[in-house]
């Protein structure tokens, strides 16, 4: 593992500094809009751009309309956030013509491609600063250089380096979100994740474990490490490296910290240890998001997934049988360009079989630069959108089924915030991570409670406290 040195860290540091020392100059504080598209990952890179925007002396502001200063933070994965970022950027342009004081950034995985980042630099050219996931820890001097004036464009690949230390500004009503690990190794056909993040490197747990401790001694009652895949955690450290199980129970012994959650996990790197210490530790929540992507062997070889069906179904029987009420998620792609409407027969009755409490399914999506773009499509995006929709709904009765199994129950939630829909009540998350509005007051926000599960709807619960 190589870490961004001490000096250039440092570097960084005088670039906050000089920014913050003109912003203290201006009477009334500039503003700063900062909207994230994609995974937690990314969400985690924003708390960190959020961290720096502070330290520099700006106040974060919810919308555009108000805003100095303007960035997105993207995502790769499918084309339709590609779309809407593009969408988003070109609106910006008579804002830059009211408002020539305007600065615009993009950055994130987006980015890290070449060809969209030549695109914004050919039609976007109101776009001040571009820069990729790699240089997100140069941030205060791409923006020094934006704020003179110079267009910033920041998109190499320094694959492998790990900046520690960058200040976090989290969303402090939900749980914190730690990365162990950035990158991934594992090239699925489909996906564009191993080019725009580079190759799986670990932070050390050292480290690690002194953010959960921060984050333990700033009130968090909950954290969810994150990574691509968090099962091959400490691989890339040799000798030095523990493995993500070991890590886990070191985190279990973090006072303060009440709840564990982990994204996300490839079946092909799921291991009895793991089992075991979710089983055997009560701080880990017992849930488990394990993509499964498709219920066809000949896909699944195809995308380059390196497990069967019949090995995944035995990696859930493993786990029901350490903790028979676990919540399991998963994801799904439908319209991979190979899919026969049999083989999304087969992938239906795979959810028959396992009954996942929730469901993330996606229409493929062409990522330029992957294996599966070059694979000829097998059927048409008609039948592709026909079998997204019978897929969609088996598993939205199986989900509906599953939550009404839970009427009458008492579940431990962990009070998010006031609910989005009706101030009159609180939003929180049971344990297996489903959404539970419930009424009650605001002073309860980040503790955890007993609710009775009273009413069940598709995609949520309602509540009452006990
Ligand atoms: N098209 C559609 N969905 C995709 N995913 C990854 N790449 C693609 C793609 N090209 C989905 C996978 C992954 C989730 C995060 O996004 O299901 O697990
Ligand atoms: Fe993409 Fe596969 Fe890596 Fe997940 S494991 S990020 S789907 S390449």
């Amino acid at each position: 593992m190589k870490e961004v040195s001490r000096e250039r860290l440092l570097k960084q540091q005088d670039f906050i500094q000089k920014i913050k020392i003109e912003n203290d100059r201006i009477d009334t504080p500039l503003k700063a809009f900062v909207e994230t598209y994609g995974c937690a990952q990314n969400e985690n890179d924003s708390e960190r751009i959020r961290g720096m925007l502070i330290d520099m002396g700006y106040v974060l502001c919810e919308s555009i309309d108000s805003a100095d200063l303007v960035i997105y933070n993207t995502c790769a994965v499918r084309e339709n956030a590609e779309v809407k970022v593009f969408g988003k950027l070109g609106a910006l342009k008579n804002k830059k013509a009211a408002k020539p004081s305007l600065i615009i950034g993009v950055c994130g995985c987006m980015m890290q491609q070449e060809h969209i980042a030549e695109n914004v630099r050919k039609k976007y050219r109101h776009v001040d600063m571009v820069f990729g996931t790699h240089a997100l820890y140069k941030f205060p001097e791409i923006l020094d250089k934006a704020r003179r004036g110079t267009r910033v464009f920041s998109t190499e690949n320094s694959d492998g380096e790990i900046a520690e230390g960058i200040r976090i500004s989290r969303d402090n009503s939900k749980g914190a979100k730690i990365s162990v690990m950035y990158g991934c190794n594992n090239f699925c056909s489909y996906c564009i994740v191993p080019y725009v993040r580079g190759r799986e490197r670990s932070r050390s747990a050292e480290n690690i474990l002194a953010e959960v401790r921060d984050v333990s001694k700033n009130g968090y009652k909950e954290i969810t490490l994150l990574g691509q895949n968090v099962n091959s955690y400490g691989k890339d450290l040799g000798d030095a490296g523990i493995t993500f199980a070991q890590l886990l129970r070191e985190v279990c012994k973090v006072d303060g910290i009440e709840r564990i959650r982990f994204l996300t996990s490839h079946p092909k790197d799921i291991s009895d240890e793991l089992i075991e210490v979710m089983a055997t530790e009560p701080k880990i929540c017992k849930q488990l998001h394990l993509p499964v992507q498709s219920g066809s062997d000949e896909v699944l070889d195809k995308m380059n997934r390196k497990y069967t069906r019949g090995a995944y179904l035995d990696i859930v029987r493993r786990v029901r049988e350490r903790m028979p009420d676990i919540v399991l998620t998963t994801d799904i792609i439908v319209g991979f360009p190979t899919e026969t409407n049999e083989d999304v027969d087969k992938t239906i009755s795979l959810l028959e079989e396992v009954e996942f409490d929730m469901v993330y399914s996606f229409i493929y999506s062409k990522r330029q630069g992957t294996p599966a773009a070059t694979m000829p499509d097998c059927l048409t995006e008609e039948d592709k959108h026909r079998n997204f929709d019978r897929l969609t709904r088996v598993q939205n009765e199986i989900s509906r089924r599953k939550n009404e199994a839970m009427v009458g129950k008492s579940e431990r939630v962990l009070v998010e915030g006031v609910s989005r829909t009706n101030d009159q009540f609180l939003s929180g998350r049971t344990e297996g991570g489903k959404i539970v509005n419930f009424p009650g007051p605001e002073e309860m926000v980040g503790k955890i409670i007993d609710i009775k599960i009273t009413e069940c709807k598709t995609w949520s619960l309602t509540g009452e406290i006990i």
